[in-house]
């Protein structure tokens, strides 16, 4: 990453605390500056797609390109099919494994569900949550969201829960409505210490699959928009701590210019994670 950006990033949260520069300098404080440089963070959705053995091959090629990488957290998210086989693949590696989905229950008869207890127990350390497919494909609302939220928390696992508006939303002005309703509603109940183990990405639906991406300038704008809420809802600290992901069409050839934004803290990438060598590089572009 730019050393730019690295500095930026530090000093993020001294200009949101309304800190002069002499201020800053003379309240410098190691531990703030560690807990405040948010390390980038890049998934993997797999979305329905590798059988066992494809899936195997990609991360069998992805580990050596990415093997050298400490500046960057990394994950896959495979099919359930592939989870267990792929958390192996990946045991002692630097890439964390995450599912695509959790239900809110620990065990019973829930056909078709999967717990987060089964997802631990195969190796995730992470689980998506609320992707806009799951919200707009499979009618999935914000209070359940919150409920699968919390859960996954609760049983251990970490969470990259997905907010974004669609294209109709942004054209009528009601995007900050919406990601309003998706970050308030989905949060709810959940206290600060809860957030370290929460990761937002922001993905606009209109940039999901599509090839259109959103710009820099939009991403940012939008991101400082989610960082104020969780200020507004949870502190400042908690606000300068979260890692925001974005993610719609990000490719090799978008990710430089993405993650030099201020508030741009990784990605959540779909089809260019399909292939190792595209996702090594966009992993590469944020190191
Ligand atoms: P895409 O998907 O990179 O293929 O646009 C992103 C996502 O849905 O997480």
């Amino acid at each position: 990453m730019p050393y730019i950006t690295v500095l930026r990033r530090y000093l993020h949260p001294c200009i949101s605390h309304g800190y002069s520069n002499n201020d800053y300098r003379n309240n410098f404080d190691e531990e703030r500056y560690v807990m405040a440089l948010r390390k980038p963070f890049v998934a993997g959705n797999w979305k329905m797609n590798n059988l066992v053995g494809e899936s195997l091959a990609l991360v069998e090629a992805l580990k050596p390109l990415v093997a050298g990488v400490a500046a960057v957290d990394m994950a896959v998210c495979p099919a359930y099919t592939s989870l267990h086989a792929v958390g192996k693949a990946l045991a002692g590696t630097n890439i964390q494994l995450g599912a695509q989905n959790a239900y809110v229950k620990e065990s019973g008869a829930y056909t078709g569900e999967i717990s987060p207890k089964m997802l631990l127990d195969v190796g995730c350390a992470w689980t998506i949550i609320g992707h806009s497919e799951r919200r707009h494909i499979l009618g999935e609302a914000d209070a359940f969201l919150n409920e699968k939220l919390r859960f996954s928390l609760a049983c251990g696992l970490k969470v990259m829960f997905c907010i974004g508006e669609l294209l109709e939303e942004r054209k009528d002005g009601k995007m900050e409505s919406v990601l309003e309703r998706q970050v308030v509603k989905g949060l709810e109940g959940m206290t600060a210490a809860d957030l370290d183990n929460v990761v937002i990405a922001y993905e606009p639906v209109w940039a999901i699959g599509t090839g259109e991406t959103a710009t820099p300038d939009q991403a940012e704008e939008v991101h400082v928009f989610v960082r104020n809420l969780i200020d507004k809802s949870f502190g400042a600290d908690a606000a300068s701590k979260m890692r925001i992901q974005y993610g719609g069409s990000v490719k090799p050839e978008n990710a430089s210019d993405l993650i030099s934004r201020e508030n741009v803290d990784g990605f959540l990438v779909g089809g260019a994670a399909l292939k190792a060598d595209s996702f090594a590089a966009i992993i590469n572009a944020c190191a």
